[in-house]
């Protein structure tokens, strides 16, 4: 059993930022010169890329909503995105994650507009260092946006950790991993741009009610960064503030 002498505080994160900063931030949008929208998104060594193809008719028809259209979205990571490769195909995991993002770009989507049919959204881990679904789902956001798609609002995701009592923005691989003191809560949150409704959350790990209070205003803070790099990169900045590291992409 693990004695409060055992216990080692998480006072520093250990790649040096502070407790409430991203990771360096790539995005940019057009990167799939087919596709009818594109966009990657990258966080550290989180890399997503997203490609958006329709609306589009769906196809069989008997799927097809007379009123709304829908959003069919894959997530998947490249057998090289992770240490131990990553077996290619769908899983658990990938299932779990397509469903996510793909509710939280519905609640966003003008899908009234678009009857009968379908909108793709591939979404590819290049790289993957934790927050691959929230790198996945501010890449899909944009790479809707950049399909010209109408979207009530945009969607902006961060995922928010509690390692062992701090609350911490962004968090790596190797902070999901802690296992001192309090251990290691891993939130995702996925909110809109204006009214910040949150369309999206998951919670791994254990938090008490106050400190996911704390863990929600961090998670504000965090997407409205965030939105600010997506608005930039739709307007045609290619943001790289990880240049020495990714000028090979
Ligand atoms: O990536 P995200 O945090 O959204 O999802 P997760 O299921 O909590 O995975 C956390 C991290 O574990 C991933 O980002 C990868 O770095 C790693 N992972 C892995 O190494 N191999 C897998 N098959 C799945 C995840």
């Amino acid at each position: 059993m693990r004695q409060h002498w055992d216990k080692m505080p998480y006072t520093k994160r250990s790649d040096g930022r502070k407790m409430d900063e991203l990771r360096p931030i790539r995005a940019e949008v057009g990167i799939v010169p087919n596709a009818d929208g594109s966009a990657l998104f990258a966080s550290g060594k989180t890399v997503a890329i997203a490609a958006v193809y329709g609306p589009k008719p769906l196809h069989p028809a008997h799927m097809q909503k007379p009123d709304r259209g829908i959003i069919r979205c894959e997530y998947n990571m490249l057998p090289f995105s992770v240490g131990e490769r990553a077996r290619p195909g769908p899983s658990r995991r990938s299932k779990e994650i397509s469903m996510i993002t793909s509710n939280a770009l519905s609640s966003v989507v003008e899908l009234t507009r678009f009857p009968g049919t379908v909108i793709d959204v591939q979404i590819m881990i290049l790289q993957a260092d934790a927050g691959t679904r929230c790198a996945g789902i501010n890449a899909a956001a944009m790479a809707l946006a950049h399909a010209g798609v109408v979207m009530k609002e945009m969607i902006s995701s961060v995922s928010i950790g509690k390692i062992d009592d701090k609350i911490v923005t962004d968090i790596t691989k190797e902070e999901e991993d802690y296992s001192e003191g309090e251990g290691p809560t891993d939130i995702p949150f996925t909110m809109t741009s204006r009214k910040k409704d949150i369309v999206h959350l998951q919670l791994d790990g254990n938090i008490p009610v106050k400190r996911f209070k704390e863990a929600v205003e961090a998670s504000k803070i965090a997407c409205d960064k965030i939105l600010d790099y997506q608005v930039r990169a739709l307007k045609g900045e290619k943001i790289d503030e990880d240049k020495w590291k990714w000028n090979c992409l």
